[in-house]
């Protein structure tokens, strides 16, 4: 594996590879980073082993993280390459262009960006039907979604081969069907967030407060099941009865910040076909249960490590 630019992410993308038996090639051209990389590595393995999430020594894993100093010597024999350099489109661009240049013909290339989309990256780039963006959450070793999001020019096949290498490395990789400002995970967060602007300006709560709601409240529902799902399992009759009763609400709250984007009959039957196939009606209070069955787990988990950081005073 080779990572390009090794700050934040490219760390972070060390780890996650090495973690999973690869050997990772880090090429980072500033030597200041460069020196402190192999430290921040080794620091980051150790918080994870504390926390009996490695199942490996540290040196094991770090052993096969190296920096390089040059890209071509990064590059050149990996089997992917994981670009991770600043948001900057026209330094990704000149990255691509470089990369792909050295890579071996069946290296697939991804960028980490987490808004610009491959289209406008490798553009009229040879060998630009093996590039994607793969966009980590933060810090990808401990939060394992990826977007995997093609250009039209992406072949199926790298999109697969990413997918199954993002799989292999514990992440947990999903397909996003075509290329919009800030893919699916950006999406969703920045719909809660404008939301959550306008109640503090409105006055409605304070930061403090709505954090709580979603620390307390919503993020717990949503460590174990999404907000579909949440909707199937609220309400007795599922989904289709969720919209049906709440689907006006809702719709008010959309007109409110001037939205208007109402869940048709089409659209709603769209999803619950979707959610049939995870959650048969049949079997509704079943889930109801498993759901609870895993925010005790949550629940259990949390106060573990309350009493632990709190030595055992809560
Ligand atoms: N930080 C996040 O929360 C987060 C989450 C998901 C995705 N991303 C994306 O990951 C990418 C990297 O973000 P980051 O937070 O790690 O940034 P960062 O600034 O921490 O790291 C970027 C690294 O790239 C290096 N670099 C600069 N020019 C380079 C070049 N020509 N060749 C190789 N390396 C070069 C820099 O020296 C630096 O170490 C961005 O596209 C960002 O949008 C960031």
């Amino acid at each position: 594996m080779a990572i390009v630019g090794g700050g934040s992410i490219g760390v972070a993308w060390a780890i996650v590879f090495a973690r999973s038996g690869f050997a990772v090639s880090v090429f980072e051209p500033d030597p200041a980073r460069r020196a402190r990389l192999a430290d921040e590595v080794g620091q980051r393995l150790d918080a994870l082993r504390e926390n009996g999430l490695l199942a490996e020594g540290v040196s094991d894993i770090s052993r096969r993280v190296a920096v390089a100093t040059d890209l071509d010597h990064a590059v050149s024999g990996a089997v992917h390459v994981q670009e991770c350099v600043p948001e900057v489109i026209d330094l990704k661009r000149e990255i691509f262009s470089d990369v792909l240049r050295v890579a071996d013909a069946a290296t697939t290339v991804a960028s980490s960006s987490s808004a610009i989309a491959i289209s406008e990256v490798a553009a009229g780039l040879q060998g630009n039907n093996r590039c994607m963006v793969a966009h980590p959450g933060n810090p990808p070793y401990l939060v394992p979604v990826v977007e995997i999001v093609p250009a039209p020019f992406t072949a199926p096949e790298a999109v697969d081969s990413v997918m199954s290498l993002m799989s292999e490395s514990g992440m947990v990789p999903v397909r996003v069907n075509r290329e919009i400002e800030g893919f699916v995970f950006n999406r969703l967060q920045g719909a809660l967030l404008r939301e959550a602007y306008c109640l503090v300006r409105d006055g409605v709560a304070t930061p403090t407060a709505i954090d709580l709601v979603v620390t307390a409240g919503l993020g717990r529902r949503w460590s174990v099941i999404g907000p579909f799902a949440t909707a199937e399992l609220n309400t007795r009759g599922g989904i289709r009865a969720h919209a049906e009763r709440l689907g006006p609400a809702y719709a008010r709250m959309g007109a409110d910040r001037g939205q208007d984007d109402p869940w048709t009959p089409d659209l709603v039957e769209q999803v619950a076909e979707d959610l049939e196939s995870r959650y048969p009606a049949s079997r509704w209070e079943e889930h109801v249960m498993q759901r609870d069955l895993e925010l005790m787990r949550f629940e259990v988990d949390r106060r573990r490590s309350t009493d632990r950081t709190t030595d055992g005073h809560p």
